[in-house]
């Protein structure tokens, strides 16, 4: 299946009996000295599973011949028995919900999940660029916390699809949300992270904003390189939910 799918997984979901689990994640598991810290790792692997179960078109039963392991910056990297798969990947974890997108076409990219609450101005005066601050400032009050949320939102899915995560300052991404029509409640922001250009798709799911970051220059290389169909697929939004297993959003993932 093409384009970007995006899994939701509560935790909840997540078995009580870990043979789910490789080897080397059980070892990884046993190293948690925090109870939450345990949960939300549980949580993504279950959930980064799932959606890779659904993209590679395998049974519930293979779900042991999968493993995410970790690169040294904590970026996931998926493996198919023993063998690194060439996948991208992102996931997120927060308030016992969980986020995960994957792509055959697409390998940088970021995802986050993020609970929309009210933030002290000064959050946004030491994380956000001049720009994002004003937008804030001219927000609908009632507007308000969800663009905070997305650009903060925004950042972070830029930064894991940067794979630098801590070591980038979240003033060196600027996101501008855009009016662009996009259908099933995505919208669309642009980012720029230094001389890369983003596109995030980002949209409210209840209490949660979810986003999707991917790099622009990767989607046109899978434009020019795709036949018309894959070209079709690959510029929209795949949605794979419980509820809804595989209906189609119709997200255009660049302006061209
Ligand atoms: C990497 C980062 C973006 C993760 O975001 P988070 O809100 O802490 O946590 P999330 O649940 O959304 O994401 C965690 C997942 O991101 C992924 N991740 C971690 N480091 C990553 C990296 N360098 N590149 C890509 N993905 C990464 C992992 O899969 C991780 O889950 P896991 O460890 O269970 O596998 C974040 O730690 C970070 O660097 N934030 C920078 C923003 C900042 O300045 N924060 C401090 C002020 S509040």
């Amino acid at each position: 299946m093409s384009g970007i799918q995006y899994t939701l997984r509560e935790w909840n979901e997540v078995p009580a009996e870990l043979d789910w689990l490789s080897r080397n994640e059980r070892t990884r598991l046993n190293q948690f000295r925090f109870e939450k810290r345990r949960r939300d790792w549980l949580l993504g692997r279950w959930t980064a599973k799932q959606a890779l179960l659904h993209l590679e078109g395998m049974p519930a039963s293979d779900i042991g011949r999968l493993e995410i392991a970790s690169t040294v910056a904590g970026a996931p990297r998926p493996f198919l028995d023993g063998v690194r798969l060439d996948t991208g990947l992102s996931l997120s974890h927060s308030h016992a919900r969980a986020l995960c997108v994957v792509s055959h076409e697409v390998r940088e990219l970021g995802c986050d999940l993020e609970l929309v609450e009210a933030r002290r101005p000064s959050f946004v005066e030491t994380f956000f660029t001049g720009a994002e601050l004003g937008l804030v400032e001219a927000a609908d009050p009632e507007f308000r916390d969800t663009l905070v949320t997305m650009i903060w939102s925004a950042k972070e899915s830029t930064l894991k699809a940067l794979g630098t995560g801590l070591k980038a300052d979240t003033r060196s991404i600027e996101v501008t949300p855009t009016e662009e029509p996009v259908s099933a409640g995505w919208f669309v922001a642009d980012v720029v992270a230094g001389t890369q250009s983003f596109r995030c798709f980002w949209r409210r799911d209840g209490q949660f904003v979810l986003s999707v970051s991917a790099t622009t220059s990767a989607m046109s290389r899978t434009r020019t390189a795709s036949s018309s169909l894959a070209t079709r697929t690959a510029s929209s939004i795949m949605i794979m939910q419980k509820e809804q297993p595989t209906a189609m959003v119709s997200a255009p993932v660049s302006r061209a």
